[in-house]
């Protein structure tokens, strides 16, 4: 982290991943400002933790954010470290979404991050100071059944971050993506995700929250390019390279309601 008391942003604070990292990071922060639609849960973390500061924004309406970012860096001052945490996903084949509901899902996951990153980039390039954390999936290594647009919009996500680490290597300011695999968040209460199946697996394979934030907190301390939660699921990116139609079978027994 930043040798002074680092001022950080988080978007989707307003529960799961991004409310915990605001409990674990607030206490060693100059300030935290937290970003979601329910301003209400926001204002109630706010209450509770201190040097927090709540932003409402809908991260759906890209005019929002152009008008809103700038304020919040007047106000709040220039973040040295972006969590770009908000994002949902839709578990329904690509077939029975329609265009404008795959477009929100990009919107939300990948053009939004994207434009927070233009808003706090040329900032931290200016002072040769900060960190950039994209919360991906591991659903971006290999799209799974119900998955398309989020699995594109992560996926987008890591290689834009990638650029990013490439393009700035050195210089004090870092970039880092992070790919988790089923945490027990509200994520799987909507949006498709309260099936049977689904449920099954988050009792299965689910990691606490808690659990998880405190693994992509140390990336403040030891930054680096990529952080799977929980670690061997980078395994799946040597199988895709060994077998993609192993990958395959083995992501489709996992996501498919019907197996
Ligand atoms: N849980 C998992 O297993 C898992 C796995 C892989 C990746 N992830 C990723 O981890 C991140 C956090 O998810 P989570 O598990 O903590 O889920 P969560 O509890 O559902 O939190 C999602 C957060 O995103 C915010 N959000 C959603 N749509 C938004 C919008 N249009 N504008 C502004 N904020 C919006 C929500 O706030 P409001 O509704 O108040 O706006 C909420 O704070 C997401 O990017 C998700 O894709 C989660």
């Amino acid at each position: 982290m930043s040798p002074t008391q680092p001022i950080i942003w988080i978007t989707g604070a307003s529960s799961g991943i991004g409310a915990e990292l605001a409990k674990q990071l607030s206490p060693r922060a100059n300030r935290v400002v937290l970003f979601a639609r329910r301003k209400d849960r926001l204002d109630a973390l706010a209450e509770l933790l201190p040097n927090v500061e709540a932003v409402a924004l809908d991260l759906a309406d890209s005019s929002a954010i152009s008008q809103i970012i700038p304020q919040v860096m007047d106000d709040f001052g220039h973040p040295d470290v972006l969590f770009n945490n908000a994002g949902f996903g839709d578990y329904r084949p690509v077939a029975q979404l329609t265009e404008i509901e795959h477009q929100q899902i990009m919107q939300v996951n990948y053009h939004a991050p994207a434009a927070l990153i233009h808003h706090v980039l040329p900032g931290m390039l200016k002072a040769n100071h900060g960190h950039v954390i994209n919360i991906a999936s591991i659903a971006a290594k290999f799209g799974p059944w119900g998955h398309g647009p989020y699995a594109a919009a992560k996926a987008g996500l890591i290689a834009l971050t990638q650029s990013l680490a490439i393009e700035h290597q050195g210089i004090g300011v870092h970039f880092s993506y992070v790919c988790p695999g089923i945490i027990k968040t509200e994520f799987f209460d909507t949006h498709g995700y309260d099936t049977p199946h689904m449920q099954k697996q988050v009792a299965k394979h689910g990691i606490p929250v808690e659990k998880a934030v405190k693994k992509i907190v140390k990336l403040l301390d030891k930054p680096k390019l990529e952080l799977c939660v929980p670690g061997h699921y980078r395994m799946l990116d040597w199988v895709k390279a060994l077998s993609p139609s192993l990958a395959m079978k083995l992501v489709a027994g996992g996501s498919r309601p019907s197996e």
